[in-house]
């Protein structure tokens, strides 16, 4: 089957998200479903088939989905995300995943999807935010029988790994100065963001291969159109008010194989 992407419903209790700093104005979840309609449509529009899992109140940054599990190939594993108030998402993902890939389950430590940057059969775990040791050891244990390459990268300032750098194809990142070191992405292109553009390199590669980016960042986009990349913008800004990005809304699934179709 074709490329999937997972989005989690917004709930009401979207006004009660993790952030590091109070939202002022409060969160607004209407927004936030209207946006997430028209990231939705972006997805579908770029080749992703969209599947809905419904969202829990109990749970605010649930629509944040990225970070309950990561997908290496045709398996997942479930994740233990580092904030405390965020364990408990995992359920209805794992579900949901079921359907379409082998299922694996972390047992102990953090681990954050949004710090598991997938680039070609390298696997970087930014470690040190919200991913802990433990966490990233079982995510390489989870990688060693894959054939990917796992690779930790210190995170220091970014929320996450992704907070700031992210794939743009099999073998180049657009990556943010204060992210992370560029050096651990030797032997791929790295395509530099301006450093007064901090959630500019948060970006979602399309299975039809033109890049998702947040509406604001114009010199990004006219960056990697002057680069050969098609893009398409889609704001998503009141996600960003809740330490949100592009990436965080979705779990892509990019390589199914023809027996996924389990239901
Ligand atoms: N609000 C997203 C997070 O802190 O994980």
């Amino acid at each position: 089957m074709g490329p999937v992407a997972l989005v989690r419903e917004v709930t009401d209790s979207f006004t009660r998200c993790v952030t590091r700093r109070p939202a002022v104005p409060p969160l607004d979840p209407k927004r936030a479903r209207h946006q997430h309609l028209r990231y939705r449509s972006a997805l579908e529009m770029g080749g992703f088939e969209v599947r809905v899992v419904p969202g829990d109140e109990a749970h605010p940054d649930g629509c944040f989905i990225e970070d309950a599990a990561v997908v290496v190939g045709e398996a997942a594993l479930i994740a233990r995300p580092g904030h405390p108030s965020r364990l408990g998402e995992s359920g209805p993902v794992a579900d949901a995943l079921s359907e379409l890939v082998d299922i694996h389950t972390l047992d102990h430590g953090a681990l954050d999807g949004g710090d598991v940057l997938q680039v070609g059969t390298t696997v970087f775990v930014g470690v040190g935010g919200r991913t802990d040791a433990a966490g990233a050891a079982g995510l390489e244990a989870f990688c060693g029988g894959m054939r990917r390459r796992p690779v930790r990268v210190p995170v220091e300032s970014a929320l996450h790994l992704k907070s700031g750098v992210t794939a743009l194809d099999e073998s180049s990142v657009l990556w943010h100065p204060d992210s992370c070191d560029r050096a651990v992405f030797a032997g791929l292109r790295v395509v530099a963001v301006e450093s007064d553009d901090p959630e500019a390199a948060n970006v979602v590669r399309l299975p039809d291969g033109r890049i998702l980016l947040g509406a604001a960042h114009h010199r990004v986009a006219d960056q990697l159109a002057g680069l050969g990349y098609g893009v398409v913008a889609c704001d998503t800004s009141e996600f960003a008010r809740a330490d949100g990005g592009l990436t965080c809304l979705s779990i892509r699934l990019r390589h199914l194989p023809s027996q996924s179709l389990r239901r």
